[in-house]
C-alpha cells in the first residue's frame, strides 16, 4: 500500500470511529472542528485519487442530489406488525397463553416502542448492501441510499460474530429537538409543518435527494435480529451482540422473568419516556428464546411471541355540542368541533379540529355524541372516536360538512382529488376580506399599527372593504367607532402615512397574493424593479426570474388580470405608496455578487439577517437556505449551526464573516 493509500485508509477508520462514539455512544472524543479537518482532508485526497473511491467512505454519508425512483423489493422475511393491547388484563392473557403454549419457564424481554417508521437493513459479510422500508409488509422501497446519511447506522461492522448475512430491523426517528427545528425552519420558509415526528421521518425517508435526508439528522434505533447462525438462542444475548457490532440498541431492554417485573417496566417508562429525545408510543414484550419464538410461531399477521401494550394517549370523553365552520384568508373552510369543555393533560380543551369531510364521516359524528378526544404526538387536539354505547334514542343528527359558506352564503367547492373545501367567493366574503387587510397591515408587511379588531371594527362600521380604503379613513371617521378617542386615531393616521415609505417588495408582499411570501416578493422586486413592469410580464418573463415556477406566475397572472385587484393597486399607488424600487436602491444594485449563491447562517451585529439577505439580492447573487455542492458562500454569524458546519466542510464551501462579506460589496 502506497503513503497516499494508507492515508486514506487511516482517515477513513479514524472518521468511522469518531462517527460512532459521536453518534451511537453519543460521547464524542474529538473537536468539532479536528473532525471536520480531518473530513476535509479525506476529501480532497479522494478527489485527486478517485481510483481509491469506496462506496462505505465517511465521506459517503452526505448524500448526493441525484434524484432516484426508489426499487420496490421483496422482503425475505415478510415485515408483520405487532397485535396492541391497552390493558393489563389483556397482557395476562397475553402472559398466560405463552405458559400454557410452551408449558416450560421462559423469560419475557421488554422493549420500548418507538414511533418512527421502520426499516429492514441486510448486511453481507458486515457490509450494509440494502435498506428496505416496510411497505406493505411483503414488499418495501430500497431506501439505502437515504438511510446511509444517518450517522448512527454502521456502514460496515465493528467487532466479530456477525453471520455472514443477516438482517437488523429497526425504527427510524426524527428526535424531537430535530422535529422542532425542522418546523421552525418549515415556517420560516412557509412550507406546510409536520404534524408529529412519525410523519416527518417517513416523510424525510421517502424524500428523492439524499442531500436534504442527511440535513435532517435523523437516527436509528435497532430491536430485532433475522437470520441464520444467529449468535445467541437468546433474542436479548443477540441485541447485545448486535450492539458491539456498532449498532444502537436501546439501552433501556429489560430481561423480566415474571409479570411483576414487567408491570413495574411498564410504569416506570409510561412516566420516564417524556425525558426521552424520541417519541414512543408503547412497550414490546418478546419471548426471549429464539427456540421457543419458533415453537410459538406466528398468526397470519403478527408472532404468537410478542405483543404490544400501546401507552394511554392522553385521552378524554366529552361531549360534541355542534360543528362549526371557519373561513380562512385564502377561502378553506375549516370544520372544528366544539366540546363540553374537558381537562386533557394540564390543558382545558374546548376545541378540536376535524380536518376535512372525510375524517367527519369516518367517524361517523353526532351531534352529541359523547368523543374521546386525544392529544398525542400532534399540536392541536383531535377527536379519535365516538363512544357509541352512550347514544340513545335521542341521538342527535349526524354531522354534514356545510355545502354553502358559512359567512357570504357562497356555494363551496371541492377540488377533484383534495380533501378540502374553498369559498370561491374572495370579493365578498367577509373573513376573507377581514384576512387580506390584517395581512396588509402585519409588521413584515406594511407594519400599520393595528389588530385584528380594529380590522374588524372598521369593517363593521362599512369604513373598508380592501386595503386602498385605509388610506381615505380620517380623524372624524375613527371616532364614530367605540373606544377611539383623538390620541388613538392620530396615532393610526401617522402610523398610515409612515407606512407610504416601506420599500416596494413589502408592499408587493402585502397584498397578499397567493404564494407570493416575503422571499417571493423580494425576488420578484429584484427582477422587474416596479409594479408596473410586473404587471405587464408574461407568464415566460414570470417564471425566466429564479425560483419562480409555474404556479407561482400563474397566481400573479390571476391576481393582476382582476379588474378589482388593478383598481386596488392603482388607489394604493395614487395613495403614495411605493411601487417601484426606491433610486438609492438601483443605484445600490451591483453585480459583485453575480452568479454567487450564499446561506446566510447564525445571527449578527452589524446588519440583520434581512438586511444582509437583500444586500445579497441587490447585488446579483443568490440568497438560498440549504447548504449544497452548488454553494459558494457561507455568511456566518455567531452560533452557526453544527449541521450547516460540517456541511460546509465536507464540501469545501467558503465560510466568511460579517466584515469580509461587507468587504466583498465594497472592493
Ligand atoms: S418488533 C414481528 N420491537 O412497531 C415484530 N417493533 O406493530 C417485529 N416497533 O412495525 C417488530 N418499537 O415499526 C418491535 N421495540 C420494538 C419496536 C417495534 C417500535 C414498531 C415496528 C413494527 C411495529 C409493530
Amino acid at each position: 500500500m502506497n503513503e497516499i493509500e494508507s492515508r486514506i485508509q487511516s482517515l477513513r477508520s479514524a472518521l468511522e470511529q469518531h462517527n460512532y462514539d459521536y453518534y451511537v455512544l453519543s460521547n464524542p472524543t474529538v473537536s468539532d472542528r479536528e473532525f471536520d479537518e480531518m473530513m476535509k482532508e479525506l476529501e480532497q485526497l479522494e478527489e485527486q485519487h478517485p481510483e481509491y473511491a469506496d462506496p462505505l467512505s465517511p465521506t459517503q454519508r452526505v448524500g448526493s442530489d441525484l434524484s432516484k425512483e426508489f426499487e420496490s423489493v421483496a422482503h425475505k422475511y415478510p415485515m408483520l406488525s405487532l397485535s396492541n393491547t391497552y390493558s393489563q388484563e389483556e397482557i395476562q392473557d397475553f402472559y398466560d397463553r405463552v405458559a400454557r403454549s410452551l408449558n416450560e419457564p421462559f423469560e419475557i424481554v421488554a422493549e420500548l416502542k418507538y414511533d418512527g417508521t421502520s426499516i429492514s437493513l441486510t448486511y453481507e459479510k458486515g457490509i450494509l448492501v440494502r435498506a428496505v422500508t416496510r411497505g406493505d409488509g411483503t414488499r418495501g422501497d430500497d431506501v439505502t441510499a437515504n438511510i446511509k446519511t444517518i450517522r448512527s447506522i454502521p456502514l460496515r461492522l465493528r467487532g466479530e460474530g456477525y453471520p455472514e448475512e443477516f438482517e437488523i430491523r429497526g425504527e427510524i426517528l426524527l428526535p424531537w429537538a430535530e422535529f422542532d427545528r425542522l418546523n421552525k425552519e418549515r415556517e420560516e420558509q412557509e412550507e406546510p409543518l409536520f404534524a408529529n415526528p412519525r410523519n416527518a421521518a417517513s416523510g424525510t425517508l421517502k424524500q428523492q435527494n439524499a442531500a436534504v435526508v442527511a440535513s435532517r439528522r435523523l437516527d436509528g434505533y435497532f430491536y430485532y435480529l433475522l437470520g441464520e447462525g444467529l449468535p445467541a438462542d437468546g433474542h436479548y444475548e443477540n441485541l447485545e451482540m448486535a450492539r458491539s457490532w456498532g449498532f444502537k440498541i436501546p439501552d433501556v431492554i429489560r430481561k423480566c422473568s415474571s409479570l411483576e417485573e414487567v408491570f413495574d417496566y411498564i410504569a416506570y417508562w409510561d412516566v420516564e419516556r417524556k425525558n426521552l429525545p424520541v417519541a414512543t408510543d408503547g412497550i414490546v414484550l418478546k419471548v426471549n428464546s429464539l427456540r421457543q419464538q419458533r415453537n410459538l410461531g406466528f398468526t397470519a399477521k403478527s408472532p404468537r411471541w410478542a405483543i404490544a401494550y400501546k401507552f394511554q394517549a392522553e385521552k378524554a370523553l366529552t361531549r360534541l355540542n355542534s360543528v362549526s365552520f371557519q373561513v380562512g384568508r385564502t377561502g378553506a373552510v375549516t370544520p372544528v368541533a366544539n366540546l363540553e369543555p374537558v381537562l386533557l393533560s394540564g390543558t382545558t380543551v374546548k376545541r378540536a379540529s376535524l380536518h376535512n369531510e372525510d375524517i367527519i364521516k369516518e367517524l361517523d359524528l353526532h351531534i352529541g355524541d359523547m368523543v374521546y378526544v386525544e392529544k398525542g404526538g400532534e399540536i392541536i387536539p383531535k377527536i379519535v372516536g365516538v363512544d357509541v354505547d352512550t347514544r340513545s334514542i335521542l341521538m342527535g343528527d349526524p354531522v354534514q360538512f356545510i355545502k354553502y359558506c358559512p359567512e357570504c352564503k357562497a356555494l363551496l367547492v371541492r377540488p377533484e382529488g383534495e380533501a378540502a373545501h374553498y369559498c370561491l367567493n374572495e370579493s365578498g366574503c367577509p373573513p376573507q376580506i377581514k384576512g387580506r387587510i390584517e395581512h396588509f397591515v402585519t409588521r413584515r408587511a406594511m407594519d400599520i399599527g393595528m389588530g385584528p379588531e380594529t380590522v374588524e371594527d372598521l369593517y363593521e362600521a362599512g369604513l373598508i372593504e380592501n386595503a386602498a380604503d385605509l388610506y381615505t379613513l380620517t380623524i372624524p371617521d375613527l371616532l364614530t367607532l367605540e373606544r377611539w378617542a383623538e390620541k388613538s386615531a392620530q396615532n393610526l393616521m401617522d402610523s398610515l402615512e409612515r407606512s407610504k415609505e416601506v420599500p416596494f417588495e413589502r408592499v408587493l408582499f402585502a397584498l397578499g397574493i397567493r404564494f407570493v411570501g416575503e422571499t417571493v416578493a423580494r425576488r420578484l422586486a429584484n427582477a422587474f424593479h416596479s409594479m408596473e413592469r410586473l404587471q405587464q410580464a408574461t407568464l415566460e418573463e414570470l417564471t425566466d426570474v429564479n425560483e419562480i415556477g409555474g404556479r407561482i406566475a400563474q397566481s400573479l397572472l390571476n391576481y393582476f388580470a382582476d379588474e378589482k385587484n388593478q383598481q386596488i393597486v392603482a388607489r394604493l399607488k395614487a395613495h403614495g405608496l411605493q411601487m417601484a424600487m426606491a433610486e438609492e436602491k438601483l443605484q445600490n444594485r451591483s453585480d459583485k455578487l453575480k452568479g454567487l449563491s450564499i446561506v446566510i447562517s447564525g445571527t449578527f451585529s452589524r446588519y440583520s439577517r434581512d438586511e444582509y439577505k437583500e444586500m445579497i439580492e441587490q447585488n446579483g447573487g443568490k440568497n438560498s437556505g440549504s447548504v449544497s455542492k452548488k454553494t459558494d458562500y457561507i455568511l456566518a454569524g455567531e452560533n452557526m449551526g453544527p449541521a450547516k458546519l460540517e456541511k460546509a466542510a465536507k464540501l469545501g464551501v467558503k465560510i466568511i464573516n460579517e466584515e469580509e462579506f461587507l468587504n466583498m460589496l465594497s472592493e
